[in-house]
């Protein structure tokens, strides 16, 4: 791999992204030696005029938890170390020159110094200024080395609210920078199981011919937070769930559902399959959709006392090809719910020609339990074990915290990053993919901000409104029974 000065720029270093996931993130790849003490240092800059070692003493808690804190500390304190802060407005030249300063001094300071000069800008920050933002760094902070090296940027969602003001901002961007050099994240793909599925695809004979609409009834990916907005009811409002994970998390989920499959692993294969899965996907219905808004939401001072803003929604996906037409993909997210989940269920038709007509009797799911305890888990029907020939629905289950005891499931930021330091752009979001995905929903988008579509009020702590369970089973979702 390359070598030379790493410097990561954190810009937006104070607020609350950087502290509770990039700096976590860096920490410990720091930790497990994926960042090398002789070539990184790391920069945070923001409008706040603070000093080092109140950046330092800012994110320390963030870093390590009461029962790890003795065994990491030697790393800790190595690692606040390499931390600088550089302190101005994301539209100043005066600022920016001097952070390119601060970054220049650092890559003469490194040993490795004779080598590339790798930066990357990591935007903990809003999107309204990633404009200037970049406009800044394109002007002042790119590397200079002629040996060699990069410059890349990480940009986080929200790109953009609607397909125009996503279009718009990725032109800005791109006027600036190559999409080679652009990293839009999206920590859906870094989490484990996710990275799993493109695996669980198409390297195993068993479910090549099984996945299609042929044997599959339905697609249901399915987020739910078992708590709300937590002041963060300003953010929330101006964007709600749909926007906040479906059109991203969610989405991403699906293509690698629904993905044909690549030609190769590269990068490029992989984001040219996902691209044409959101292609196929046809408008949105009305009748597809409900929308909820838990009670309670209206309390933060934030938000508007009449706000329609969904804090839950089911919306039925429909992709039309050759595999998947007929087959409903139920994306469902909800904040304020009864449990902390996101699930991936794939259900199977009826067997044809039923023999059993047992009661007991389901369909077969596969169901992908992304967060929290990994898992992954089959609904069968088996014989009831005893004298009595009676079928029951069972589990083949593969747990990982049982499976892979000890093994240590990496930090979905912790692995982007490292793949922005590697130059892998597998697990993020092309331009193409991005503009695709706001296409989807824009039109619904508008329609609920024109008031077409009203959100259901429900409960805390409850499954979300009754006529999203209504939609499921309209939709063809069959509850089946456990024992
Ligand atoms: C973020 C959303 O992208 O994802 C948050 O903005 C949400 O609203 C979070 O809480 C959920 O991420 P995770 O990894 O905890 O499922």
């Amino acid at each position: 791999s390359e070598t030379g000065s790493l410097s990561i720029i954190v810009l937006g270093a104070s607020g609350d992204l950087a502290k509770k996931k990039t700096f976590p993130a860096l920490f410990n790849l720091f930790h497990q030696g994926f960042l090398d003490e002789d070539e990184v240092h790391i920069f945070g800059y923001a409008r706040s005029k603070i000093s080092d070692k109140d950046l330092r003493d800012k994110i320390r808690g963030y870093l390590v938890d009461e029962k790890n804190a003795s065994e990491k500390a030697e790393a800790l304190s190595k690692f606040l170390q390499l931390i600088k802060y550089v302190s101005g407005p994301y539209d100043s030249e005066e600022g920016f020159k001097r952070l390119d300063k601060a970054i220049s001094e650092h890559e003469v300071s490194k040993k490795s110094s004779e080598g590339s000069s790798r930066r990357l800008f990591y935007l903990a920050l809003p999107p309204s200024v990633y404009p200037p933002v970049c406009k800044m760094i394109k002007a002042w902070c790119t590397n200079k080395s002629d040996v060699g090296g990069w410059t890349r940027i990480v940009v986080e969602k929200p790109f953009g609210k609607d397909l125009e003001s996503a279009e718009q901002l990725s032109s800005q961007i791109g006027e600036l920078f190559d999409e080679s050099q652009i990293y839009r994240i999206d920590h859906y793909l870094g989490k484990e199981l996710v990275q799993n599925m493109l695996v669980l695809r198409f390297a195993n004979r068993l479910f090549l011919p099984l996945w299609n609409r042929d044997n599959i009834a339905n697609v249901q990916i399915v987020f739910r937070e078992d708590f709300g907005t937590e002041g963060r009811g300003g953010y929330f409002d101006e964007y709600g769930i749909i926007r906040d994970i479906i059109q991203n998390h969610l989405l991403q989920v699906l293509c690698l559902v629904a993905m044909e499959k690549p030609i190769s692993l590269k990068p490029e294969h992989i984001r040219d399959e996902k691209v044409k899965v959101l292609q196929s996907v046809v408008p949105i219905k009305d009748e597809e959709v409900v929308l909820g808004q838990y009670e309670g939401y209206r309390d933060d001072p934030t938000v508007p006392n009449d706000s329609n803003t969904p804090t839950f929604a089911t919306t039925v996906l429909r992709i039309n090809n050759e595999r998947w037409e007929g087959v409903p993909f139920i994306l469902k997210a909800g904040k304020a719910m009864n449990s902390k989940k996101a699930d991936i269920r794939i259900q199977f038709k009826d067997v044809p020609g039923d023999i059993f007509k047992c009661q007991k009797q389901g369909r077969n799911e596969f169901v992908i339990r992304l967060q929290p305890s990994e898992a992954m888990y089959m609904k069968l029907t088996v014989k009831q074990p005893g004298l009595e020939m009676q079928t029951v629905q069972s589990e083949l289950d593969l747990s990982y915290k049982q499976r892979y005891q000890g093994v240590a499931i990496p930090e979905a930021y912790e692995r982007l990053i490292l793949d922005t330091i590697k130059g892998d752009q597998q697990h993020f979001v092309r331009r193409d993919e991005l503009k695709a995905a706001w296409e989807i929903f824009t039109p619904l988008l508008h329609r609920i901000s024109n008031g077409e579509l009203k959100s259901i009020p429900y409960k805390q702590g409850s499954r979300g409104p009754t006529e999203a369970d209504q939609l499921l089973t309209k939709a063809g979702y069959l509850q089946t029974h456990g024992y």
